[in-house]
């Protein structure tokens, strides 16, 4: 068998719903595992199994958020989406009627055509699924029907077979099931393929007699079975696939299975994981082992680490770009940044946007770093703060260093001032600089120092009180009043 035609074959995916269950205000395929919305999971293995599907996205609840969501989504810019508005959710048939019923469905309605239902709220979905599940009806089929077994089958419509192993006659749905029908272990997915006549006529005849009074797309079993034509079943081994997402506690467990996936298949290509129950990772994140994950680590968004790296305990990154063998010690924050080979940062060190160390640096303990760049070889080692700063190589910043790049006024839109501090300069501990300032190459700063002007290149640079010893004086202020 082979797989449809682009033309013959559309796809629609149900996002309409309340998600009453969810208790948020937040439109339920909206919520995320691994840092992405539950849509995007779906969407996104659609796009691995056929990125020109044409794919028709019901959306109601909640629509302009989950229509700009998916707008947004850099990933989904190529793929034919169209928006099909289900003004009032009345079930997931009559979303199923939307579609057919739209422009879109229109062109899916014929004999010839066969559309594939997914469910929005199922994000666990692999692409091989959807790969299955396309391969066209045989002639006499009007809908194919994915099942799988739940040992727990609270919740899901069952599948009601004549005799064991029997053809499917229907599906019940949980609420109205008998207590006889409540043991079936089999239950519906909410993924179908169905001709597309078949799907749009029979939709129009669906009614809402049932516990819920909405439009249940499962009816369209029974519907089959009266108008004595076939319905085969792909029955999915792999239950956690098939994960349906209806509260709160099933999102949590969707998200543990998905991250215990992508961790799994990193291991297996030589990352090393010190706990794999607790590292957090995003799909987008991408790794070149060998490498070291500990406890505590998440990872995410466009983060990217280079072979040789050992990321020390709860460290956390947002789009930070590591080069090789750097070492990133306990409790280490950074976003938007990136690091260089061979350097090694933290712990406690708080890398925030925009920010770049060099190769071969060291960024040590409470060191916070904003939109600065430290060239190659340089040392920020102990309790600094530097923000809008440009540090060039072979720095050495003592300790308690701190660029003051803010006196509190907006001078032509800019609030900060810059700090330049060239090659080789020796900064000693508990200074500061008054920006904007610039201290040239190989200059050298004494202890204590604050800097309000420029420093020439090879300059000593003092700008503190002279001391002054006061003999026997300790001893009279001891004695004062
Ligand atoms: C549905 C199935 C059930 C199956 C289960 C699998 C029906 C009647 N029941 O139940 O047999 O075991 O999925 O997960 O189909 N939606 C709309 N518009 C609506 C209602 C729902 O777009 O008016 C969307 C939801 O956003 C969701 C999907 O359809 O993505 C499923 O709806 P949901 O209410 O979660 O159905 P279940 O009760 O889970
Ligand atoms: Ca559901």
């Amino acid at each position: 068998m082979t797989q449809q035609g682009e033309r013959s074959f559309g796809i629609v995916v149900l996002a309409a719903g309340l998600g009453k269950r969810m208790r948020s205000p937040l439109p339920k395929v909206l919520h995320e595992i691994a840092g992405k919305p539950l849509l995007f999971h779906i969407l996104n293995q659609i796009r691995e199994s056929d990125s020109h599907a044409s794919i028709a996205l019901v959306v109601g609840n909640g629509r302009e958020k989950v229509e700009s969501y998916v707008r947004s989504e850099k990933l989904f810019q190529d793929l034919k989406i169209s928006f099909v508005v289900q003004s009032e959710q009345l079930g997931t048939g009559h979303a199923a009627k939307c579609a057919m019923e739209s422009e879109w469905g229109n062109q899916f309605s014929g004999a010839q055509n066969s559309v594939l239902i997914l469910p929005g709220d199922q994000p666990l979905i692999p692409s091989e699924l959807i790969h299955q599940m396309r391969f066209p009806l045989s002639k006499s089929e009007a809908a194919r029907l994915l099942t799988c077994e739940r040992p727990e089958p609270a919740g899901y419509g069952r599948i009601v077979r004549r005799g064991a192993g029997g053809p499917v006659i229907r599906i019940v749905e949980d609420r109205d099931a008998t207590e006889k029908q409540k043991q079936i272990r089999e239950v519906s997915t909410s993924i179908y393929l169905f001709r597309g006549d078949f799907l749009r006529a029979s939709l129009k005849r669906l009614s809402n007699n049932n516990a819920q009074k909405e439009y249940y797309l499962t009816d369209l079993i029974e519907a089959a079975t009266r108008a004595r034509k076939k319905v085969g079943v792909l029955k999915w081994k792999n239950q956690e696939d098939l994960l349906g997402i209806n509260d709160p506690w099933e999102l949590a467990q969707a998200g543990k299975i998905l991250n215990e996936r992508l961790l799994k298949a990193w291991a297996l290509k030589g990352v090393t994981l010190i706990d794999p129950q607790m590292v957090y990772i995003e799909p987008s994140v991408v790794l070149h082992p060998p490498l070291v994950l500990h406890p505590g680590v998440h990872l995410r968004g466009e983060t990217e680490i280079g072979t040789g790296a050992v990321i020390g305990p709860n460290v956390v990154l947002k789009n930070v770009v590591i080069g090789q063998h750097v070492q990133l010690q306990t409790g280490t924050v950074a976003t938007d940044s990136q690091i260089g080979d061979h350097a090694n940062v933290g712990p406690y060190a708080h890398l925030r946007p925009g920010s770049s160390v060099g190769t071969h640096s060291k960024i040590g303990n409470f060191v916070e770093l904003k939109k600065t760049t430290i060239g190659s070889q340089t040392s920020v080692a102990h309790l600094s703060y530097l923000g809008d700063a440009e540090v060039g190589k072979k720095v050495n910043i003592g300790c308690g260093f701190v660029t003051c790049n803010f006196d509190g006024r907006v001078i032509e839109g800019q609030r900060k001032h810059k700090t330049i501090i060239e090659d080789e300069v020796f900064m000693g501990s508990d200074c500061q600089t008054i920006a904007p300032v610039k201290i040239g190459k190989g200059a050298y700063i004494a202890s204590g120092s604050t800097i309000t002007e420029d420093v020439e290149p090879g300059a000593f640079s003092i700008a503190r009180a002279r001391q002054v010893n006061k003999l026997g004086y300790a001893k009279r202020l001891k004695n004062s009043e």
